[in-house]
């Protein structure tokens, strides 16, 4: 039985949560593997509308395990407030399952992402401010804190002491902050222990074992491709590897297990933060983008950029992910247009380019090559099948497909869970 992995092909807020959670109700394990409650999804159930930013879209699904995995970071104080705002609502969260080798974002994290931040002044990266990079900051230089060392205060007080030492010197001296005592983090950190241990395993031993047991496992990207660490629009990107390598050390499965890997394509193109962004309107077509696809950030409530489909950048997706299929989403946010326009390569210094630049100057200086493509005006809210979609609007699908490189196998014509077209089925 498939593993699956699903992930952003573009900046992030593609819809993933939509996406993920259609499939729930047919998967056994949905994990995360990196980024942390800097994601944002949104999950529309019958009439209930849940934001999710830490935890998996899967809790969702009675039936189905969510897991937290290693490579994700893990702000306790956020995780149990969204466990807590889920059970009220009447959400069963006991399955969920915590890897204890995932990080802890500690509120010094969050402090250094703000203050950092601040200092970049013009150059900053618009993060989420919830403290994502300075914990994987920590992760690689080995100065991080593990969820398993909630369990041990020794261990625990020992490197929240090792981390504070230099942190302390860089707030005190550079940010000109006042130090932050180590008793304080401690003690907070200790008050989580006990609302956690019950969820804390080893869960690449656990998600191992359920693919030996022939179980599907979904495994859930946030962000998106173009904002991955390596492979995405660097610096301005997140501190993590959102692509599809990033499922294989965000949970500790070999690359040979996974069977399909499906890239969440919006059916135009957003983007939070600073960074480039070829495609951006900044006309009233962005302001109607923005306004019928409710681009505003799940996480952050800043207003997204938003631009016209970008198929240089599904190509890349398809590329560095080994896409094997692609979701379209907000396919009806596009109805209304008379004509669409598509950017099918970047004109670079007078020079056609048909593929994502591996220069950063030249991605900077990226102008959009369009082909207009005929749009429709028909309300596809209500279309279960390819068919019912408009003549033009089934075009449209067909040329992104033809240009993006991998089958478009769903496609999102609404909210709700119920208004997708399913072409392929992904299991
Ligand atoms: P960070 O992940 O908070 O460090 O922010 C780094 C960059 O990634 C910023 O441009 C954020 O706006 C962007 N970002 C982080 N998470 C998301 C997300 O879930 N969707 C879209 N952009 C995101």
């Amino acid at each position: 039985m498939p593993a699956l992995v699903l992930l952003g092909a573009q900046w992030g807020d593609e819809g993933k949560g939509k996406a993920t959670d259609l499939l729930g109700g047919s998967v056994d394990y949905v994990v995360r593997y990196q980024g942390g409650n800097n994601a944002g999804h949104t999950v529309v159930v019958g009439d209930q509308k849940y934001a999710l930013h830490l935890l998996p879209s899967g809790i969702l699904s009675p039936g189905c395990v969510p897991v937290i995995g290693n490579g994700v970071v893990v702000d306790p104080a956020v995780l149990l407030s969204e466990l807590s705002g889920l059970e009220e609502r009447g959400v069963d969260t006991s399955k969920l399952l915590i890897s204890g080798n995932a990080h802890l974002i500690t509120p010094y994290h969050t402090t250094m992402d703000k203050v950092t931040e601040r200092f970049l002044g013009k150059r900053k990266i618009g993060t989420t401010g919830r403290g994502i990079g300075p914990t994987y900051a920590d992760k690689i230089n080995r100065v991080g804190i593990r969820v398993q060392d909630l369990f041990d205060e020794s261990i625990l007080t020992q490197k929240v002491e090792a981390a504070l030492d230099q942190k302390n010197q860089i707030l005190a001296k550079l940010y000109n902050r006042r130090a932050i005592a180590v008793e304080q983090v401690v003690e907070e950190l200790l008050g989580y222990a006990d609302a956690l241990r019950g969820y804390v395993c080893d869960t690449t031993l656990l998600l191992n074992d359920a693919l030996d047991r022939d179980k599907v496992v979904l495994f859930e990207g946030g962000q998106g491709t173009l904002l991955d660490v390596d492979h995405g629009t660097y610096p301005f990107v997140t501190s993590s590897n959102p692509t599809a390598g990033g499922a294989c050390t965000g949970a500790g499965v070999g690359p040979t297990r996974i069977d399909r890997v499906i890239g969440i394509l919006k059916a135009y193109t957003t983007r939070v933060g600073a960074g480039p962004f070829p495609t951006e309107l900044f006309d009233e077509d962005g302001e109607k983008l923005r306004t019928i696809g409710g681009e505003r950030g799940v996480t952050t409530g800043r207003d997204r950029r938003c631009g016209w489909f970008d198929a240089v950048i599904a190509r890349y997706a398809t590329r560095v992910n080994g896409l094997t299929d692609f979701f379209l989403t907000k396919l009806d946010v596009l109805t209304g247009w008379e004509s669409i326009p598509v950017c099918v390569a970047y004109e670079i210094d007078g020079r056609r380019v048909d593929e994502l630049p591996y220069n950063q100057t030249d991605f900077h200086h990226a102008k959009p090559v369009y082909e207009m493509l005929p749009g429709w005006s028909e309300d596809i809210s209500g279309a279960k099948e390819f068919s019912d979609l408009p003549k033009n609007a089934q075009a449209y699908v067909k040329a992104l497909e033809e240009m993006s490189g991998a089958p478009i196998s769903a496609i999102g014509v609404g909210p709700g869970r119920d208004e997708t077209i399913q072409i392929n089925s992904f299991l």
